[in-house]
C-alpha cells in the first residue's frame, strides 16, 4: 500500500534514516522520498546512502507529499513546523505523522495549522535493527485509511500497537520507548555479575544478551502468561529460586514499576513544557 505514496521526512537524523531504510526495504522507491535536513553533510549522506531526495529547507514540492515525517527533536520541534507550515496544502491534503517523543497532538495540531491528518508515533530505538516497537495515537476521527498508512509506516522499522489517545502515548513512552534502556541496565548488571563469578567481560555480555533474546522470543511465541514461563524454570529450591528470593527481598519488582511511573510522570511534564506558549 505504501509504494504508490510520497514521502517527506522532516530530520534526516537517526529515526528518520531507519524509517527511509525500511520503507524502501517495503518496496518504496527511493525517488518517492524527500528529506529535508538543514546540514549538508546529513543531505549528502541521505542522498548518497539511501539514494532520496534531500534538501536543506521544505519547499512545495516537500509539503505535498502524502505523507510527511517529523522526525527531528523535540525541542527543534516548533521551529521546524513552523517552516513546514507555509508550504502545506490547505486544508487537511496529507498526513502528518510526528515520532518526536514528549510533543502531544493537541500542540502538534495548533503547531500545523488546525490540522486533523495527524499522528503521533512513539517509536524506540530497536528500530535502528529494524525491531523496533511503536506506541501510535490520533485524533479521533482519522480515517481507517490514514491508520493502516501510519501503522504501515512503523511497521517498516518493527511492530505498532495503537493506544487510545494521547494521554496513553505517556505511559508507551515508560514502557517500550524508554524501555531499551531498561534492558541494557539488566544486562549490564548481568555482565558484572558475570565477571564477578569468574567470567570475562565479553562471555558476560553475549551469555546476558542472548539470554534477553531468547527469552523474549520464547514469551514472544508462546501464547501462555509470562508468569507461567517463570513458575516453569523456578523450581522451588533450586538456583533460579534463590536468584528471584534475592530479588523479591531486594524489593527488584517494585522499584522497576515505580521507576516506569516516573518516567511516564516526567513524559507527561515534557509534554507540557514542550507544548507551553
Ligand atoms: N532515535 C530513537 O531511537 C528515537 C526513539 C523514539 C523517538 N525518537 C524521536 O525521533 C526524533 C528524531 O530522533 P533522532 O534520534 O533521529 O534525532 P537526530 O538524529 O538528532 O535527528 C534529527 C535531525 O533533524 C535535523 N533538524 C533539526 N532542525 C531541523 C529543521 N528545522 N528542519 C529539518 N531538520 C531539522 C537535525 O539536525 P541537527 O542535528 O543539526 O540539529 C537532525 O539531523 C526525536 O524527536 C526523538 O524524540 C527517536
Amino acid at each position: 500500500m505504501l509504494d504508490t505514496l510520497t514521502f517527506g521526512f522532516l530530520g534526516g537524523g537517526n529515526m528518520a534514516s531507519a524509517l527511509i531504510g525500511g520503507l524502501i526495504a517495503r518496496g518504496v522507491p527511493a525517488g518517492s522520498i524527500r528529506v529535508v535536513d538543514p546540514f549538508p553533510e546529513a543531505q549528502q549522506r541521505l542522498a548518497r546512502d539511501l539514494g532520496v531526495h534531500a534538501a536543506g529547507a521544505p519547499d512545495a514540492a516537500f509539503g505535498a507529499s502524502d505523507v510527511l515525517v517529523l522526525a527531528v527533536k523535540p525541542q527543534q520541534f516548533r521551529e521546524a513546523a513552523a517552516q513546514l507550515l507555509p508550504h502545506l496544502p490547505a486544508g487537511d491534503g496529507n498526513l502528518v505523522i510526528s515520532v518526536a517523543a514528549g510533543i502531544r497532538l493537541q500542540d502538534m495540531q495548533r503547531w500545523l495549522g488546525g490540522r486533523n491528518r495527524v499522528v503521533r508515533a512513539m517509536p524506540n530505538t530497536p528500530a535502528l535493527a529494524g525491531m523496533g516497537m511503536t506506541g501510535l495515537a490520533a485524533p479521533a476521527g482519522l480515517s481507517d485509511k490514514d491508520r493502516d498508512i501510519a501503522s504501515a509506516v512503523a511497521q517498516a522499522v518493527g511492530k505498532c500497537v495503537w493506544v487510545e489517545n494521547d494521554a496513553q502515548i505517556d505511559a508507551v513512552t515508560a514502557i517500550s520507548g524508554s524501555g531499551p534502556a531498561y534492558v541494557f541496565y539488566f544486562i549490564e548488571a548481568m555482565q558484572r555479575a558475570a565477571t564477578e563469578l569468574g567470567l570475562s567481560a565479553d562471555q558476560g555480555r553475549e551469555l546476558a544478551v542472548e539470554t534477553f533474546r531468547g527469552a523474549a522470543t520464547l514469551a514472544g511465541q508462546s501464547a501462555e502468561p509470562v508468569s507461567t514461563l517463570r513458575e516453569r524454570v523456578t523450581s522451588k529450591g533450586g538456583t533460579t529460586y534463590a536468584a528471584l528470593t534475592a530479588m523479591d527481598a531486594g524489593g527488584i519488582a517494585d522499584a522497576f514499576v515505580r521507576a516506569m511511573h516516573a518516567a511516564a510522570a516526567r513524559g507527561k511534564e515534557m509534554g507540557a513544557e514542550f507544548g507551553k506558549d
